[in-house]
């Protein structure tokens, strides 16, 4: 009977031993150790490096929220059960971390504050999503680093606007799976999404639209809800958002969309555009390129309104980098237009392309003057620019090629499969998308270095990658959150994990037995039917 016993406790020794804990993004590694397990409890207390103050308040009440356990934040000698953050120069890597967990304290160590907050992550994950009075963590030893260096999600807030309560969530999204960047598109054709004070009419007008389609674009008749919609984020809102993303490490990067995409921009101020006399309106449909939506004019008036308002926004956001659209420009209305034709003529440019590469030079100058550099839509190559210009990639591999070739950091938002506008089934009866179909293995086994960038030997080139949340199909944030979720979850394991970590099969199950309940636990919606949907 003893033997027995001493028998059992053996096998439950060694499946104590060998149940490693799951994480998601994968880490590059994971260790159980030897020794007693931490026990997490009420007594326990955060000890942090002053550089780590504001992280260890949101580790205490991230850790509140998720278990009802309220920890103090201690001095460095008292408690016995502690829970570490401390700054060390010996995590080189920029956003890596270690976690180190022994029978009396948690060691969180890192060299920056997207490390530490990443090493929050993980320890999240190792505790229940329900209100306990003490929680048993093996010793376990994570050592963590991310593949790539940039790891962006989108979000149109254009074609349907959310509250910044949501936006607040979506970053803590963002935070959980390990991303750095938020991108924020803040105007386009539907709507002006930012307090700009320089041009009023900017918010007035242009944040307004008197109707917004029902159904899909491709649909005849088109029918329209008839009903004023928009809005704006305040400045005020807009740097409680930046504060909030800075505590966890989330660099936002903003978006004015120029010199198409304008028409927001021209409804409030028609001087603007190549077509003044047009009675414009803010749009009210989607899908409108090279078809009714006018851009900008190269007149002194709209170089005096881009510097300003870029101006603006750089004043607002302090991202080293700004977002200044620069894709699908109709060159139809400059061709048509003698203000354009007599620019281009008397600016010695080569025709249309010259002068979308004008327009993109002129915002790159003005953001220079604040010290900013800029990132583009991959359109912007079509002329010669600063190869400190980021190009991010929309289209396919071969536009990845030429941006490396030419010299340009890329970040890879390839339509197929990284557009989460795009259906994640081929159900008839799933809920409204724009087109296309990227399920959930399509996105998780997307390899964002392309062979040909491989074979020229400029992988380098290649900053990491990025999801698009185009939002006409989501009208609220349910349906982003079903656009989004698994999905997001696959995207952030390329993007952070080594190659050989990654596992589809091993993904689902992690998705189905650790990701769900976290969607759960944040009271959000996701896709179900992601297993039956296979990549094509
Ligand atoms: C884009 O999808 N027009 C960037």
């Amino acid at each position: 009977m003893r033997k027995f016993l001493l028998g059992l406790l053996f096998v439950s020794m060694i499946q104590a031993k060998a149940q490693t804990p799951m994480i998601t993004p994968a880490p590059v590694s994971m260790q159980i150790q030897n020794g007693q397990a931490f026990e997490l409890n009420q007594q326990t207390q955060i000890v942090a490096d002053p550089f780590f103050a504001a992280q260890a308040s949101y580790l205490q009440a991230a850790i509140q929220e998720q278990t009802g356990l309220s920890l103090k934040i201690g001095k460095k000698s008292s408690p016995a059960s502690q829970i570490q953050l401390v700054k060390t120069a010996a995590v080189a890597q920029p956003e890596a971390y270690q976690v180190q967990i022994a029978q009396n304290n948690i060691v969180l160590s890192a060299a920056d504050i997207r490390g530490i907050v990443n090493s929050i992550q993980s320890l999240l994950q190792l505790l229940p999503l329900q209100k306990t009075a003490t929680v048993s963590i093996p010793a376990l030893k994570i050592t963590d680093y991310p593949r790539f260096a940039y790891r962006g999600m989108h979000l149109d807030v254009v074609r349907h606007f959310f509250p910044v309560d949501y936006i607040k969530k979506y970053i803590d999204y963002l935070t959980f799976h390990k991303f750095n960047t938020f991108h924020w598109h803040l105007t386009d054709d539907q709507g002006w999404r930012i307090e700009m004070h320089s041009y009023p009419k900017l918010n007035s007008i242009g944040s307004w639209r008197d109707s917004t389609l029902i159904g899909h674009f491709k649909d005849t008749p088109a029918r329209y809800e008839r009903v004023r919609y928009g809005g704006y984020y305040t400045k005020k809102e807009i740097k409680e958002v930046i504060a909030y993303a800075n505590i966890r490490g989330i660099t936002i990067i903003p978006e004015i969309d120029i010199p198409g995409h304008s028409r927001a921009t021209i409804t409030a101020y028609p001087e603007f555009s190549t077509d003044p006399n047009n009675k414009w309106g803010v749009a009210a449909t989607w899908g409108m390129y090279n078809r009714q939506n006018n851009v900008l004019s190269p007149n002194p008036k709209t170089f005096a309104f881009l510097r300003a308002v870029f101006h603006e926004l750089a004043d607002l956001f302090p991202s080293p980098y700004i977002h200044l659209g620069g894709d699908e420009c109709s060159k139809l209305w400059w061709k048509q237009s003698a203000e354009a034709q007599a620019f281009i003529k008397a600016n010695n440019l080569k025709d249309e392309f010259g002068l979308q590469t004008y327009f993109i030079q002129q915002v790159s100058k003005y953001l220079a003057e604040k010290g900013r550099k800029v990132i583009g839509w991959h359109e912007i190559m079509e002329g010669k620019l600063d190869t400190s210009t980021i190009v991010m990639n929309w289209g396919n591999d071969a536009k990845a090629v030429e941006a490396a070739e030419k010299g340009y950091a890329i970040i890879m938002t390839p339509g197929k499969p990284y557009y989460f506008d795009h259906y994640q089934s081929k159900d008839p009866k799933d809920s409204l998308a724009i087109h296309g179909y990227n399920p959930l293995e399509a996105v998780y086994l997307y390899e964002p270095v392309p062979a040909g960038v491989r074979k020229k030997s400029l992988s380098a080139k290649i900053m990491g990658g990025q999801a698009n949340v185009w939002t006409e199909y989501m009208g609220y944030t349910t349906k982003v959150d079903y656009m989004v979720f698994p999905r997001m979850t696959a995207v952030s394991e390329t993007l952070w994990s080594q190659p050989e970590k990654k596992n589809y099969n091993d993904f689902v199950n992690r998705v189905k037995t650790n990701i769900i309940p976290r969607y759960q636990y944040w009271n959000s919606s996701w896709f179900p039917d992601f297993e039956k949907w296979r990549k094509e």
